[in-house]
């Protein structure tokens, strides 16, 4: 109990002043958490302020064209969150009435939430006890109690899962989850945590071992692949570019970009030369072309790194199925063709 007051009574005195603290909307709170997933909360207002304004409410969302809802995530990444939020709104409209579900379980038949977020969304909205178990909380929990049981294997998902749920207060559980995780946040931070002003730090096994550094401990799993990307920056004398939809399934669904070329290694100019261009739109084209990045641009995912080069092509002929360079901006693209375009400067 005194984990629990002392969490509570610091959080009341040391919170940040959050839009989505001010609101029981569940639909707002869900944009927030879904936002949140992707980004720090700094980088996230503006996301959470534009999509509040432009989508006000599910039906606003649901409404929407999925292009709309890519453009205004765009720079966050993972667009997959932003096509299972437009999908998850149609699916409250058009099956629920509009209804946004008002329990754990049934926010957790949402597509892209999962019981962090349902969590989340069922305690701040509708007050219900179910406890929520971020990086945030893993940190403070695993510290304050000095648990060493890896934080991404199934047994440590269930037993901090249990440990939060045992802490949550009953009579506040939307209050107490917002806590811990803002004490995880602010206070007990992932690198050098100020532990002599911290309210724990007389009970907080890891300080008292001096085991602050070395939790939570977490495994290391993934094996990083590599791949070797050249776009093609196709620009006619009139003004015109190609851009390409990427229709297949994967992180960029939907998202456009420039005619992509993947190669085995990362190329330089001689060897661009010599590539088979059939299957690309410079297939029988007259053109010239320059290297705009002699460094590869390295795009880093949680599974791949991408290791990127564009290749700023001229030509004299007109180009089929492309689009004038003011357009540009209209289309919803991955954040690392986003940056070259802002970067390039094509109006110059
Ligand atoms: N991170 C995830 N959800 C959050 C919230 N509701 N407030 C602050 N940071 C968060």
């Amino acid at each position: 109990m005194e984990f629990n007051k002392t969490i509570t009574f610091w959080y009341s005195n040391n919170k940040r002043d959050l839009p989505w603290r001010k609101t029981k909307n569940p639909y707002h709170i869900w944009l927030s958490e879904i936002i949140l997933q992707q980004t720090q909360v700094k980088q996230g207002l503006s996301y959470y302020e534009a999509f509040v304004k432009t989508f006000p409410t599910v039906y606003d969302l649901a409404e929407a064209s999925e292009e709309r809802v890519l453009k205004l995530w765009q720079g966050l990444g993972y667009y997959s969150r932003a096509r299972n939020l437009h999908f998850s709104a149609k699916y409250i409209v058009n099956e629920l009435n509009g209804i946004f579900p008002y329990s754990h379980k049934d926010i957790l038949k949402l597509k892209g939430v999962g019981d962090y977020t349902a969590s989340a969304i069922a305690s701040f909205a509708f007050n219900e006890i179910a406890a929520v178990v971020d990086g945030n909380v893993y940190r403070v929990l695993s510290r304050y109690f000095g648990i060493s049981t890896p934080i991404n294997s199934t047994k440590g998902i269930k037993e901090f899962k249990a440990l939060a749920s045992s802490l949550i207060d009953h009579k506040n559980p939307g209050f107490f989850n917002q806590a811990i995780m803002e004490f995880g946040a602010i206070q007990c931070k992932p690198k050098k945590p100020d532990c002599t002003s911290c309210p724990l730090n007389m009970s907080c096994i890891a300080l008292e071992k001096d085991r602050i550094d070395q939790l939570p401990v977490k495994l290391k799993k993934t094996k990083i692949t590599h791949k070797y990307f050249n776009f093609l920056v196709i620009i006619s004398n009139d003004s015109k570019i190609i851009l390409e939809k990427r229709e297949s399934k994967g992180i960029w669904q939907n998202l456009y970009q420039f005619p992509l070329i993947e190669s085995e290694r990362s190329l330089d100019a001689h060897e661009f030369n010599e590539l088979n261009l059939k299957d690309s739109p410079l297939n029988n084209l007259e053109f010239e072309f320059a290297l705009y990045n002699d460094n590869d641009i390295v795009h880093k995912l949680s599974h791949q790194h991408l290791h990127t080069k564009f290749w700023i092509i001229t030509s004299e002929e007109s180009l089929e199925n492309a689009i004038s360079i003011s357009e540009i901006e209209n289309y919803p693209v991955p954040i690392l063709i986003g940056k070259f375009i802002e970067e390039f400067n094509f109006s110059n």
